[in-house]
């Protein structure tokens, strides 16, 4: 090929990521081929060799030049190298470099989705963690980004936690999805060898074979699957990440982001930046520029093998990256998080939070219809705001004013029965339905969310197990049929 357009339809660079994974497959291959006689056992012994000493070398022992195209003609100009080409020729019989690559990304993803996952699982862990010690630390809670009703910093924090874990999930279920075997369907079409695939995806620890050939080199909706349940992911986080950077600013003053995870302005003497949480915000932009990337490379693309497929692998790896060390360092950051419990508070009871909670309280009390409560309560509401009063300076003068106002009549409430409503800690407690903020109900939410964790972390445990076996296993019976 002519320099330049070599280079530029090569894959070598980021291929390096793939290479075990294609090392992998090779000596899959050959044990099948081997195994069903397709090729001699003592030149497969030889091919496997030289692929088990590549494995221990690493990368570094290949010539990824350019003009190889990518690191599947790498591997095959090694094996050559060391076996000669009348044996080491054999190696690519009844395979494809569109099978391999399709099978190398799936075996590399695998690890991949788990490391994300337990990322996401540490970040839960450390959130759990500081919503245990803040189970009674009244904030208020925002809609529209306006206070709306006191809740607690826990309540918020399991919130976020319930998203994240359902996160977990749908990776787990993109797993499911990668965990498939395109090898043996070769180009596309497969082949008339007697090539024996099951065994090459047993080999492998896939949990099935891909049934349509053409589907197996010519999908790749197993990475979009995966890139939009890390774009979702990250859309959970970046809403944290937010929320973090504005409540540590001097305007809503409710969080401390500690000084290793700030940095200073190199004018401004006074500044303290919340980078860490600017940098998750934006690598969410990332993730989601991935996924719209890779949805237009596959969009309208004609079955089967194209090239296109090829500039859509390195999205999938940044979408896996950002997302893996945005959760992790995320996940840092909130164990040092410091709330400002005084102010939380102090915001919840300034901005008549417990309006709602007082509606109630009349409807209850005093036998008034909810419309006609909330609109007692928004008079009188609208009224102290105006004085400059706060809500725990309402008093019964006001309601009696309000009422007769709206409903033309007094309403039977005493000033304790006032002052319960307007309080703090009562409005929360009393909303101890399953899901809310009562200090009592997030203790059970926050059970529930350490026994959803640990189920996932076992399943991430259980399938690194059994990688790991299938990758011991693997060069054991290769090294045995070299020898
Ligand atoms: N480098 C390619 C990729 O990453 C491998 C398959 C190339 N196939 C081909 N027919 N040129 O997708």
């Amino acid at each position: 090929m002519e320099p330049l357009a070599a280079e530029y339809t090569s894959s070598t660079q980021s291929d390096i990521r793939i290479f075990y994974s294609v090392v992998q497959v090779n000596l899959a291959h050959a044990i099948m081929l081997a195994e069903q006689k397709i090729i001699p056992k003592q030149d497969a012994a030889a091919i496997l060799r030289t692929l088990v000493e590549l494995h221990e070398t690493g990368i570094t022992g290949l010539e990824l030049r350019p003009e190889l195209e990518d690191i599947h003609m790498a591997v095959e100009e090694f094996v050559f190298k060391a076996t000669g080409e009348e044996v080491g020729g054999k190696l690519h019989t009844a395979k494809s470099r569109n099978d391999q690559v399709a099978t190398a990304i799936r075996l590399t993803l695998r690890k991949n989705l788990l490391d994300v996952e337990v990322a996401f699982l540490e970040l839960v862990d450390a959130m759990i963690a500081l919503a245990e010690k803040n189970t009674d630390t009244i904030m208020p809670g925002y809609t529209h980004l306006q206070v709306a009703e006191p809740t607690t910093f826990a309540h918020y924090l399991s919130a976020y936690c319930y998203a994240f874990l359902r996160d977990v999930g749908r990776l787990e279920q993109a797993y499911e999805s990668v965990n498939s075997c395109p090898m043996g369907a070769c180009a596309f079409a497969g082949t008339s060898f007697p090539i024996n695939r099951a065994r090459v995806a047993h080999l492998l620890g896939f949990r099935h074979v891909d049934e349509n050939t053409m589907d197996a080199v010519g999908s790749r909706d197993f990475a979009l699957q995966t890139m939009a349940a890390l774009a979702i992911a990250m859309t959970n986080m970046s809403r944290l990440a937010e929320e973090l950077s504005l409540w540590s600013s001097a305007e809503f003053d409710m969080i401390e982001i500690p000084d290793e995870f700030a940095s200073p302005s190199s004018i401004m003497p006074q500044k303290k930046n919340p980078v860490v949480a600017e940098v998750a915000r934006a690598k969410t932009g990332r993730v989601l520029g991935n996924l719209v990337g890779t949805l237009t490379v596959m969009k309208a693309l004609p079955q089967a093998y194209n090239l296109d497929l090829q500039e859509l692998t390195p999205l999938l790896w940044s979408s896996v990256d950002d997302a893996r060390d945005s959760a992790n360092v995320m996940a840092r950051l909130v164990r040092a998080l410091k709330p400002k419990r005084e102010v939380m508070r102090e915001r919840a009871g300034k901005s008549f939070a417990v309006a709602t909670e007082l509606a109630d309280a009349l409807v209850r009390k005093a036998g008034l219809a909810f419309r006609d409560a909330h609109a007692v309560v928004g008079r009188m509401v609208a009224r102290a705001g105006k004085e400059g009063r706060a809500a725990g300076e309402l008093n019964i003068d006001d309601l009696r004013a309000a009422s007769k106002e709206i409903i033309g009549k007094d309403v039977g409430m005493t000033l304790e029965e006032l002052k319960e409503a307007l309080d703090l800690d009562k409005c929360v407690t009393a909303r101890a339905l399953p899901g809310g903020p009562a200090p009592k109900t997030v203790r059970e939410q926050l059970k529930s969310l350490k026994r959803k964790a640990k189920n996932h972390s076992k399943l991430v445990q259980v399938r690194r197990r059994a990688i790991t076996k299938v990758e011991v296993n693997l060069l054991k019976e290769a090294k045995r049929r070299g020898q």
